[in-house]
């Protein structure tokens, strides 16, 4: 029997446990058997199921040479980042669903868990529930990539579904999503970008082969988003969504994060609600996407628990890094490339087609062109909206 440990008992931490004990017969079947034998959480939990298992000592788990596997569900890059590296220096191999610390440290920690003969897992940290971190190294290793996007924030997709279709405030949406255990600790990370900007430096280096750091990827998030603008979106065969995109571009990576107007007939337009959607393209499969639950505690939890019984299964086989630290020489400014824009501004006379008049607006879809000229040609007047749509 493996032993395994969880840091941190919040959604996600507290959803393992219980898949590990809903699924123990299939576990066991498939991997010999994982036993859970510390949680690890300042908090206290009198009553829960597991108290039995919590101690307050990260210490107790780094000391435990039984402990062959941990959980990090603690979120952040502070103490995950701490408790992560004591595991994998002990050679301990680290299953995790937290994004932040992939995005900021991943390459530094998947060196380290080679050095010590252990593997870093983080499937969990992009797209919730769905397959997608070990589709891109694994099913689609064959293609070279030259572009992948989605919708990659379930608290950000749901707010905009709900206020479409059943007319919720924001904050009405946002306390729903809270309540669901879909938005971060900090919800601002969903609603500004970030936590969308750490999810596709993720993918981008999965695809492209060096790290991304966050800092150097532009990233908007919904809070700009008017119900204006979705209703002139609306009346032109768009839908509003914020998506993570990345991309291939002579020799180069770049990715950003925005609000887009996505086609009514693309099939990203249909993921709604806490629903995530991942579009791939390569050049031997053409474009695959990926659908799925994007947050929340049991889907979290089944792609949390899956890398934990791939660890079982190859503790003595670890994994090498899925790709190098970042490179200047691979990596470009996403605002320097071009994007058809939809611009609603107050010039009578403008770039682009007119879709909509209305009183002193004048709503336009630019041809393509880089935000810096969009901005120049509308110099002198007052742009109300500035976003994306996507082609
Ligand atoms: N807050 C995140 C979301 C959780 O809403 O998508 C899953 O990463």
């Amino acid at each position: 029997m493996i032993k395994a440990a969880i840091l941190g008992f919040g959604t996600v931490g507290s959803g393992v446990a219980e898949v590990l004990s809903l699924n123990e017969d299939k576990i066991t079947r498939t991997t010999g058997g994982i036993s859970l034998k510390y949680i690890v959480d300042i908090r206290d939990f009198p009553g829960n199921r597991f108290e039995s298992l919590l101690t307050k000592d990260f210490a107790v788990v780094e000391n435990d040479p039984e402990v062959k596997i941990v959980v990090e569900t603690i979120g952040g890059a502070r103490i995950a980042y701490d408790f992560t590296k004591r595991c994998l220096l002990q050679g301990k191999t680290v299953v995790t669903s937290n994004k932040e610390l992939v995005a900021t440290h991943g390459i530094e920690l998947m060196e380290i868990a080679k050095e010590h003969g252990c593997t870093y897992y983080f499937e969990a940290s992009v797209g919730g529930g769905i397959p997608i971190i070990r589709p891109i190294a694994q099913c689609l290793a064959s293609n070279n990539i030259s572009e992948i996007y989605g919708i990659l924030n379930g608290t950000t997709n749901y707010i905009l579904t709900e206020m479409k279709k059943n007319g919720l405030s924001f904050d009405t949406a946002l306390r729903q999503a809270q309540e669901m255990g879909y938005a971060e600790a900090d919800p601002a990370a969903d609603i500004e970008g970030h936590d969308v900007c750490r999810k596709i430096c993720i993918l981008a280096a999965m695809c492209f082969g060096h790290h991304v750091y966050p800092e150097d990827v532009p990233t908007e998030g919904i809070q700009n988003i008017t119900a204006v603008d979705v209703d002139y979106a609306e009346a032109n065969g768009y839908k509003i969504k914020l998506l993570g995109r990345a991309l291939e571009h002579d020799g180069k990576a770049y990715a950003y994060v925005a609000p887009h107007l996505v086609p009514v007939d693309n099939l990203i337009a249909d993921v709604e609600g806490v629903m995530n959607g991942i579009v791939v393209k390569g050049n031997a499969i053409g474009t695959a996407m990926f659908y799925g639950p994007g947050a929340g505690k049991m889907p979290t939890a089944s792609a949390v628990v899956a890398d934990v019984m791939d660890a079982a299964k190859h503790l003595k086989n670890p994994k090498k890094p899925n790709w190098a630290d970042s490179d200047p020489e691979h990596t470009g400014n996403a605002d320097d490339l071009e994007y058809v824009w939809y611009v609603r501004s107050d010039a009578k006379e403008g770039i682009g087609l007119e879709i909509a008049e209305n009183e002193d607006e004048y709503v336009r879809i630019t041809p393509a062109m880089t935000k810096q000229a969009v901005l120049h040609a509308y110099e002198g007047s007052k742009v109300f909206a500035l976003i994306r749509v996507l082609q």
